[in-house]
């Protein structure tokens, strides 16, 4: 009898001693990973961050601790798993999707981020083998709809893809196994399913209403209005006027002519640059420049603020916080126009009405060139609370924050017709690509993932051609897009910040870009680029490369010459004519949304919609 108490005492004290402190461990390690690894992975990557991706990394840790107390916890979890940019999109869910594991293992880490919406949806079906199912569904966005629609689409893609089936280009060079049935199943084993960022989601979402709306004719500007402020001239006009004293060794007096596009090129020996004479010397913080000019040409813009559905500011951040970036001079006056903007902001009943949540700025360098906190680098525009609801479109976005949205850099070409957009995109489509992929850029420190690239692509040069960008050799608009328009894949590396303007650059020329940082790109441009990421790039890891985990030139050659033709196809059709900033006195019908009028017509939509919801709330 006592034998059996002694034993009955012992199975409760066992359990006490197991299940307890187990499960306290098992708490411990959910609070652990929650926060504490999120806060260990920003530690670790902060090692490798400059001044200005450190505030990147800083913010996000401060976003993740005001969510910890707030009700949104679940998408706390999401954030978490989405953006630390070590922990790559594959990786994150490897634990929790075998099929994917099992493709990782293969040496195969390119990851297809889908969301979960009526395109997705919609693409499914076509990706097992019907691609032209898929045109028109890409070519609404090019503002293609009903039966005309249709025959004028299939004329333009005729035109600029050719009527056969295949590319020819893409008939010998066959770099690896090329097995499309294994491909197409392995294509499908990949996708995963983690839910973008949800302030992309809300983002995209205005872009595809945009797309999606009933065409109005044209001469309607009824919802569309726009007003522009009448600031000072030392808002804008001046900072241009100080073009030679922007940078101090270097005077950028050429990048401001033709209205921001730049001096025309004049040299093109390769002769790649079509149509002639729509290729500039463009610099791509002339986007505010480059913007204005186009919203001077605007059909909707209105002298009356009451009849305005959104409302430009019309001052040049980018270049007033360029100014002084190599100059010896106090925060005041680094931040003086931005303070200064305020005050003159707060004089408009147009202004104090709804709080700056219908208004936008265009500032054409990165986000954290305005978010100064410990560095010296920069000033605070962005910091203001004031401007906290205004939508600001920029080179880089924080990811974070709602009101921050990434648009192209500007390229070289600028149309002014559709016949100029039609022949580039059959110059892209039909030019032969002899590399399998290539990088066009310098080497930063020895540790950069720049140099280890640069190694694998000099030791290959069957498969690789590295064009280095010492002198101005990149800046000649013909030596970049002849390498681009030759190669099948881009590198693109992150360099002084996470954004490339050689992105667009390639993207332009129909060379896929291969991305190792998700915040190049991903969670840059919800209104310019499609969501679904693996439609027109490759992601590898930068961790993976640096580790030599993944061979690059394998993995890119284990990429069947139909799957890249579909990219391509899908680059050509649906994402060039989006990303070029046509000249400002074009005259553009069937490739009208250039990205300039794409980013109006999501602002406006933005806008309106931001409005809607805070009129429901009073
Ligand atoms: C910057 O200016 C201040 C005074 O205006 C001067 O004391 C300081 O030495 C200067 N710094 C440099 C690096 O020139
Ligand atoms: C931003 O908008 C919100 C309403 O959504 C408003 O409460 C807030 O005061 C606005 N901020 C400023 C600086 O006007
Ligand atoms: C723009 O092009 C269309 C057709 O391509 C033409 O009908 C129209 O007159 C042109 N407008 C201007 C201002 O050139």
């Amino acid at each position: 009898m006592a034998k059996r108490m002694n034993a009955a005492l012992l199975l409760l004290l066992l359990r006490r001693l197991i299940i307890v402190p187990s499960m306290l461990l098992i708490c411990v390690f959910c609070i652990w990973t929650v926060f504490g690894l999120a806060a260990f992975t920003v530690f670790s990557q902060s090692r490798h961050c400059t001044a200005q991706k450190c505030t990147s990394l800083a913010r996000r840790w401060i976003v993740l601790s005001e969510l910890k107390s707030s009700e949104a916890f679940p998408s706390n979890l999401l954030l978490k798993e989405q953006v630390l940019p070590s922990d790559g999109f594959g990786r994150s869910t490897k634990s929790t999707t075998t099929d994917h594991q099992q493709g990782a293992e293969d040496g195969d880490t390119v990851t297809d981020l889908e969301m979960e919406d009526a395109e997705a949806a919609g693409n499914n079906g076509h990706r097992r083998g019907d691609e032209e199912a898929s045109l028109p569904l890409e070519l609404k966005s090019l503002g293609f709809s009903g039966e005309k629609g249709n025959a004028r689409r299939q004329m333009i893609e005729n035109r600029v893809l050719g009527t056969g089936e295949e590319d020819v280009e893409d008939e010998d060079d066959d770099y690896g196994e090329d097995e499309d049935e294994a491909d197409e199943t392995q294509e499908d084993s990949r996708v995963i399913r983690p839910g973008l960022l949800r302030i992309m989601d809300e983002l995209r979402e205005h872009s595809r209403n945009e797309d999606n709306a009933v065409e109005e004719p044209s001469s309607s500007c009824s919802g569309k209005w726009i007003y522009s402020y009448n600031l000072p001239a030392r808002f804008n006009a001046d900072l241009v006027a100080l073009c030679d004293r922007i940078l101090p060794w270097y005077s950028m007096c050429d990048y401001f002519e033709n209205s921001g596009m730049g001096k025309a090129v004049t040299t093109d020996r390769a002769g790649v640059l079509k149509p002639a004479g729509r290729w500039h010397k463009t610099n791509q913080y002339m986007l505010e420049v480059l913007f204005h000019a186009r919203l001077k040409e605007y059909a909707c813009l209105t002298d009356d603020p009451a009849k305005a559905q959104l409302f430009y500011i019309p001052y040049y951040g980018g270049l007033d916080v360029f100014r002084y970036h190599y100059a010896n001079v106090s925060y005041e006056q680094k931040d003086e126009l931005g303070v200064e903007l305020m005050g003159l902001l707060e004089q408009h009943e147009s202004w104090r009405r709804n709080g700056g949540i219908d208004h936008f700025l265009v500032l054409g360098k990165i986000t954290w060139d305005f978010r100064r906190t410990d560095t010296e680098w920069g000033n605070t525009l962005l910091m203001l609370p004031g401007l906290e609801n205004v939508t600001r479109l920029l080179l880089e976005r924080d990811p974070w924050n709602a009101n921050d949205v990434g648009v192209p850099h500007p390229t070289y070409f600028h149309p002014a017709s559709d016949r100029d957009v039609e022949e580039w995109l059959h110059a892209v489509a039909s030019s032969r690509r002899d590399a399998l992929f290539s990088f066009a850029g310098m080497p930063r420190t020895t540790d950069s993932i720049r140099a280890v690239l640069i190694a694998i692509c000099t030791s290959q040069p069957r498969l690789c051609r590295f064009l280095e960008c010492s002198g101005d050799v990149c800046l000649r608009p013909e030596s970049t897009t002849e390498l681009f328009l030759a190669s099948h894949f881009c590198l693109q590396p992150v360099g002084d910040s996470a954004t490339r303007r050689s992105v667009f650059d390639s993207l332009i020329a129909g060379c896929i870009p291969v991305l190792f940082s998700q915040e190049t790109a991903y969670v840059q441009y919800p209104w310019h680029l499609p969501a679904r990421l693996a439609d027109y790039s490759v992601y590898v890891p930068a961790e993976d490369v640096k580790s030599g985990t993944v061979d690059i030139a394998r993995l890119l050659a284990a990429i069947s010459p139909s799957r890249r033709r579909r990219m391509r196809r899908t680059i050509v059709t649906r994402i060039i004519p989006r990303l070029l900033y046509a000249a400002p006195a074009a005259n553009l019908t069937t490739f009208r949304r250039d990205a300039f009028q794409v980013s109006i017509t999501s602002l406006l939509e933005k806008s309106r919609s931001a409005l809607a919801a805070l009129e429901s709330k009073l």
